[in-house]
């Protein structure tokens, strides 16, 4: 018997991603995004990104389905991502879902989109093993997952008590006048500067608070710590070091990233350890884990850049774990969930839940 055919949807932020993926097998993947617009204004405008998924939903599913080779009708599930996400955004991908899930009869699943980051490296790198831990790193989240299996045994072990690693970059951009989203600027600048130049702090690190919050991050004290250094040199009238700045900001993330990462791995007995989000094409992070990971005898999985950012396949990839697990479909009357929480995978129908 061949494996089913999913058709993912995605569209919690700005990109408008369909997908279609048999078994673990990626056939198609098209996206759409409206974060060109967003230069001008330092951020995304929620209604700017629902009207542009409304307009680019058919092109995107009708490249999606031509390039794959096939029609509607062959599609023997579809996944959408029920959230977390901007509700606008979210309330047209999930909208157009069941529009397509009702019209072709074929089961829906309202998926969780954070943990369809992780679940896309399958398709890269194959099964995963039966235990790991996962670190998502996008521009919301910063969450350390203990995953026995991808559709229905993900347990949150810690995530940011305040920004996300991805929010911390593009803070710290706009602080030293790179264009949004900072994340990338601050990634290419770093490479030129040196990253023990400043010693900021690393939240959540004293040995006190590794006991209270071991998987726990907290990025916003450093993010201040920036902000206070680049105004003590422009209040002496001294140049700012950009490059520098970037980089000793950039290794105080991912040092602290990486170090709980790798704890959480040791500790929870796992010998794999999968990163993935927007955050995760960051080169430091993708560098130091797998240098961390080498001294522990750890395999790292990172997906290519262009699966770490938000794409349809993410969402096809877990919605095509669930068929296999043989989750019952979520139905076409669930809500989106603009704050779905690390340990539920999709919505399942009230009678399963
Ligand atoms: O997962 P994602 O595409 O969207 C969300 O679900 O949030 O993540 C977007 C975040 C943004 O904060 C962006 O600045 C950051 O990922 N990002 C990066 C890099 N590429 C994207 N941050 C640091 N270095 C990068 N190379
Ligand atoms: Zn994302």
């Amino acid at each position: 018997m061949t494996e089913p055919l999913v058709l993912g949807i995605e569209s919690t932020c700005d990109e408008t991603g369909v997908a279609l993926v048999r078994g673990r097998e990626l056939l198609a993947d098209v996206t759409a995004t409206s974060m060109d617009e967003y230069a001008r204004f330092g951020g995304i405008i929620p209604e700017i990104a629902s009207r542009a998924h409304t307009e680019a939903f058919v092109p995107t599913l009708n490249a999606a389905l031509e390039r794959a080779g096939v029609g509607l009708a062959d599609v023997d599930a579809i996944a959408v991502a029920a959230g977390p996400g901007l509700i606008g955004s979210l309330t047209v991908g999930t909208a157009a879902a069941k529009a397509l899930a009702l019209a072709t009869g074929k089961p829906l699943y309202g998926v969780n989109h954070i943990i369809g980051h992780v679940a896309v490296d399958e398709l890269v790198d194959g099964p995963f093993p039966e235990h790991f831990v996962a670190l998502v790193v996008s521009g919301g989240h910063s969450s350390l997952l203990d995953v026995t299996d991808i559709a229905t045994g993900v347990t949150e072990l810690g995530s940011t008590l305040d920004d996300a690693a991805g929010e911390a970059f593009d803070k710290v951009g706009r602080l030293l006048g790179l264009p949004y989203p900072g994340g990338p600027h601050i990634d290419r600048l770093s490479q030129q500067g040196d990253p023990a130049a400043i010693h900021f702090p690393r939240g959540l690190t004293s040995a006190r608070d590794r006991l209270r919050h071991p998987y726990d991050f907290s990025f916003s004290g450093l993010k201040t710590a920036v902000a206070r250094h680049v105004e003590a040199l422009q209040d002496a009238g001294a140049a700012i070091p950009t490059a520098d700045i970037a980089a000793s900001f950039s290794e105080a993330v991912n040092d602290v990233l990486t170090r709980k990462a790798l704890d959480a791995a040791v500790s929870r007995g796992a010998d794999t350890l999968v990163i993935g989000g927007g955050f995760s094409a960051n080169s430091r992070l993708r560098a130091l884990a797998q240098e961390r990971a080498a001294e522990y005898g750890i395999t790292v999985r990172i997906p290519p850049i262009r699966y770490c950012t938000d794409n349809g396949a993410m969402i096809a990839a877990l919605g095509s774990a669930l068929v296999r697990a043989g989750r019952p479909e979520s139905g076409l009357d669930f809500a989106n969930v603009s704050g779905m929480d690390l340990s539920t995978t999709y919505v399942a129908p009230a009678a399963a839940a």
